[in-house]
């Protein structure tokens, strides 16, 4: 449940992105001001290069903003070094691709254990029964044993998902996972992410598929580096509205 009384659990205040190029500084991102509360589901729309992966990556630590301040619970992620931020990552945000990005020479269950492995939050002896657990929860146990090669691409999908899940992160950010994903298995995937949000993980996600983001609470518009419309599609009963003022248009 959005707990709107909350603190914001991820602020993003007047980030700006700038990568050098050749032809000089390109700015992708453009003083963005951004508060996610705890338990939200929020996606990313926007056209071709609006900025949703870099925005996603600030958030993770992927990338580093230029200029502004990144916060995700107690951390300030723009100050922390690599180390400090694989370190961080691995425990506080489940990670989530495309293209899955499973280790093709280890099995589903290694792959699942593998951010434990690195993070020591769980004892060793504990780490496989736990994976078999999020494999279960991701109706794919059966496969823990096969190579990610010998699964359908839903099915490597729900295994990111469990791997993201190992640490059991607080927040999980995924982009375009279903775009490599047909309707039905895309649906299964969004099912999935609806019933972590039931559980009180903030999952922000961004999908080019319309039909899937009019599903979510919130939807974030970019367009050309700058949040375009904050829109609040009032799921769920919940109090927040047009009248409450929680969506507006920004200049
Ligand atoms: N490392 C980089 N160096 C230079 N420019 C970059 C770099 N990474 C991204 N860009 C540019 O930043 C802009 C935003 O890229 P980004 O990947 O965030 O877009 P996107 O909204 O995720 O697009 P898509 O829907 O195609 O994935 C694009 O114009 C892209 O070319
Ligand atoms: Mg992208």
């Amino acid at each position: 449940m959005v707990n709107t009384d909350a603190r914001p659990l991820i602020d993003l205040r007047n980030v700006v992105k700038t990568y050098e190029t050749g032809a000089g500084g390109v700015t992708v991102l453009k003083d963005i001001n951004l508060k996610v509360r705890p338990g939200e589901f929020l996606s990313i729309v926007g056209p071709s290069g609006s900025g949703k992966s870099t925005l996603l990556n600030m958030i993770t630590g992927i990338d580093r903003p230029t200029d502004g301040e990144v916060y995700v619970g107690d951390q300030a992620v723009h100050k922390m070094s690599e180390n400090q931020l694989a370190r961080w990552r691995g425990r506080n945000v489940g990670v989530i691709f495309q293209f899955f990005q499973l280790l093709p020479t280890l099995t589903i269950l290694e792959n699942t254990m593998l951010p434990m492995d690195f993070c020591n939050v769980y004892k060793r002896r504990e780490r496989k029964d736990r994976a078999m657990r999020l494999l279960e929860q991701v109706h794919i146990a059966e496969h823990a044993h096969k190579l990610p090669s010998a699964l359908s691409g839903g099915e490597q999908q729900r295994a990111a998902i469990a791997r993201a899940m190992a640490n059991d992160p607080p927040v999980i950010v995924a982009d375009e996972p279903t775009g490599n994903l047909d309707t039905v298995t895309a649906d299964g995937v969004f099912a999935l992410f609806e019933q972590l949000v039931s559980e009180g993980k903030t999952i922000m996600v961004v999908t080019h598929d319309q039909s899937l983001s009019e599903r979510m609470e919130r939807v974030l518009h970019l367009l050309d580096g700058r949040i375009d419309r904050d829109q609040n599609n009032g799921h769920n009963g919940r109090q927040m509205s047009v009248e409450s003022g929680y969506e507006h248009r920004l200049a």
